[in-house]
């Protein structure tokens, strides 16, 4: 938590709510429930660990069956599904086709509400991922192993294209449409990537943005650190039609929808993989550095999104399941694609804003489509609930089932969603994970356990969280104290390392509690997630938020770090300090202080110039909410910067703490006043 470099966690500015009353599951969803054994914990207690995982493979189609469950002989490095093969593409699609042929596989709306909305069936999806790998294969020269970039929007394209490059075994690193060229470019360096896949455009709240020109700065930038991107292939968002203003680049660009005509009818042959082969890079913010890139594994991903979609998110063949967050992050790879498409749902995927044009839209959508499982984030509901609410009850939908996922959610948002939204009718589940985890680790089974407003609750079945104390002993439950989340045992959805930094991955993860660095029994390497978290009496675990210098703004990670080199790439900025500050909408918001150079004139030019670099360098969604021009920021007498006074300012926090031993304390005041004139 907080230490002498003076930096302040979220975990820290979390407010404590207090306990709240259950809520018991409808008997009408129990009745259907995938999951009902109440016993399930004790069938997945850690004497059976880990053959309870096999339940877990068992809903996928291999290959060939592994001949090792889980080879732990040096951890904290886990093989899972040891020899055996299979394909993700296959799982997903081609074992569906004899039952589910012409099901939908993918609904996709658009964002303008005049748009049709395309229905893709099963079959429709086996032929386009085939067209599209055997492309990938034949014309780009993609095979087995290779890394590739993909910067696209909520379009069906992202997961054909996810799915074709499955098919052959290559590795997809899926960057999020929002996030700027110069983070794709890092990406694209690190995952030493040779191809990247964009689209020309896509709609943002009724505007059809450019998004081809970001791919051209990319590769500039890519090219300047090293990494040549020899392909570009640009989607259309209207097949046929250019949508960009942005030109193509000759003898690197070729625009897909024109390529495929000639792959019409061509057949690829799934690869069978090692269920160890990796799947997909999926880069995540971490304290310092740049973002490291989470490799998941192909068996052991598969396995556990399966049956968590199928227990937790409790989908069957049947539904229609829409999760509203992005395919650009985790909870879009594991709950919008593999999951839900693994178990032959009809999957939506909408492209734009969710309060576009009005907040009414997502019930429409809903009623059209017959929606029944409804996945979202805390900041989607509390802005949903601020534009309105957008009438719910207006609507002819009927919720059995909603998640909420990515931050912690308070109890009076919680309560909202689920009279409102869920109409009184829905089961809740409040999911705690994180990119590294693949799946739900903390959440209550729908059928099983009751829900309790403001926690994520016990953990999934077949995971052993625990409590440490700075110390690493284990913290009772019920003591309303909080301490770090570790998760005991390994899971298959946990991710195989940091892509090429493997003592990386053990420092930031492993180091904090394992006693003995040569052990080999996996009980002496617990996971440490980097989360505040509090047990309590029920054995319900409320997640704090990060303990690092992460903040999770709307549900997406960003290192402090990160901002504040954005903000010193401006010229005149002496120093920048990031502090999280607490957000009606988006739980919490970065602010940056800032302190500029000798005769540098402060004004609303120079914050704003700030706020843009931000903007540019990361991505609009890590712009700051405020940029704080300060003729100096506290620092320690060793020159630390005081973030955990800038923190309390942000934050109305009249208790700034000891200030004595600053270097500089009459700073404090004035930056409080340069806070109150706003
Ligand atoms: O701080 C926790 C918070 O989001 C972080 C993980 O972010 P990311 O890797 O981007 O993955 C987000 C979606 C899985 C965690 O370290 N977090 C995630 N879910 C919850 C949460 N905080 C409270 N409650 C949750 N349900």
């Amino acid at each position: 938590m907080s230490d002498e470099t003076g930096s302040v966690s979220e975990a820290e500015i979390a407010v404590h709510w207090g306990e709240e009353a259950y809520f018991t599951p409808p008997e009408s969803f129990v009745a259907q429930a995938n999951l009902t054994d109440r016993d399930i914990r004790k069938r997945y207690s850690l004497e059976n660990f880990p053959n309870y995982y096999e339940d877990f493979a068992n809903l996928l189609s291999w290959d060939r069956k592994w001949d090792k469950l889980l080879d732990s002989s040096n951890p904290p490095f886990y093989k899972w599904f040891v020899g055996g093969r299979l394909n993700v593409s296959y799982n997903c699609i081609d074992r569906h086709l004899e039952k589910y042929r012409n099901k939908t596989a993918i609904h996709f709306v658009p964002e303008p509400e005049n748009e049709h909305i395309e229905h893709v069936t099963y079959q429709e999806l086996w032929v386009k991922v085939n067209e599209f790998a055997a492309f990938l294969r034949d014309k780009v020269g993609v095979k087995q192993g290779d890394r590739v970039t993909i910067h696209m929007p909520m379009v069906p394209e992202l997961p054909v294209t996810m799915l074709a490059l499955a098919r052959l075994g290559a590795i997809h690193s899926v960057v999020f449409a929002g996030f700027s060229a110069k983070a794709c470019a890092g990406r694209i360096v690190d995952s030493e990537s040779r191809v990247l896949i964009t689209m020309d455009g896509y709609y943002r709240a009724g505007t059809l943005l450019d998004h081809k020109e970001k791919a051209d700065v990319a590769c500039d930038e890519a090219s300047a650190e090293g990494q040549k991107v020899e392909t570009v292939l640009v989607w259309q968002r209207y097949p046929g039609r250019y949508s960009s203003p942005t030109p193509l680049k000759a003898g690197r660009d070729l625009v897909v929808n024109d390529e495929l005509p000639a792959f019409r009818g061509k057949r690829v042959a799934p690869v069978s993989v090692p269920a160890e082969d990796p799947l997909f890079l999926m880069y995540t913010s971490g304290s310092t550095g740049r973002p490291k890139g989470a490799q998941h594994s192909t068996g052991g991903y598969l396995s556990y999104v399966t049956w968590t979609s199928k227990m937790i998110q409790d989908i069957h063949p049947d539904d229609v399941y829409w999760c509203m967050a992005d395919i650009g992050w985790i909870t879009g790879h594991s709950y919008i694609v593999y999951g839900p498409l693994a178990l032959a749902a009809s999957t939506v995927i909408y492209e734009g804003t969710p309060t576009y044009p009005d907040a009414g839209r997502p019930w429409r959508v809903a009623e059209e489509l017959g929606v029944n499982i409804f996945h979202t984030s805390p900041t989607s509901i509390r802005a949903l609930r601020k534009a309105g609410g957008g009438n719910p009850e207006k609507y002819n939908y009927h919720f059995k089932h909603m998640t909420t996922v990515g931050e912690p959610i308070e109890p009076d948002v919680w309560k909202w969603y689920h009279k409102v939204v869920g109409k009184g009718e829905a089961v809740i589940v409040d999911t705690w994970w994180q990119t590294e985890n693949g799946g739900f680790l903390c959440s209550t089974v729908p059928a099983v356990d009751k829900m309790k407003p403001g926690s994520a609750g016990p953990p999934i079945p077949g995971i052993h969280p625990m409590i440490l104390d700075e110390d690493g002993n284990r913290m009772p439950a019920g003591t309303g104290k909080a301490g770090n989340i570790c998760i005991e045992n390994p899971w298959p959805g946990m991710f195989q390392g940091i892509w090429h930094d493997p003592d990386r991955f053990v420092a930031t993860y492993f180091t904090k509690y394992n006693k003995n660095p040569k052990s080999k029994d996996w009980r002496d390497w617990p996971y440490f997630a980097g989360d505040g978290a509090m047990l309590a009496a029920d054995g319900y675990f409320r997640i704090l938020g990060r303990i690092d210098d992460v903040i999770n703004v709307a549900g997406h990670r960003l290192g402090t770090k990160e901002l504040e080199s954005a903000a010193l790439t401006v010229a005149g900025v002496a120093e920048a300090a990031v502090v999280a500050a607490k957000d009606d909408i988006k739980g919490v918001m970065p602010e940056i202080y800032v302190s500029l150079q000798p005769g540098v004139e402060a004004n609303a030019a120079m914050a704003k110039k700030v706020s843009d670099a931000v903007a540019k360098e990361i991505g609009p969604i890590a712009r700051p909410r405020k940029v704080w021009l300060v003729p100096d920021l506290p620092k320690t007498r060793s020159g630390k910067i005081m973030r955990r006074i800038l923190a309390a300012i942000s934050n109305n926090n009249p208790d700034t703490g000891d200030i004595t031993t600053l270097a500089n304390p009459e700073m404090v005041e004035q930056i409080q006043k340069i806070h109150q004139a706003g």
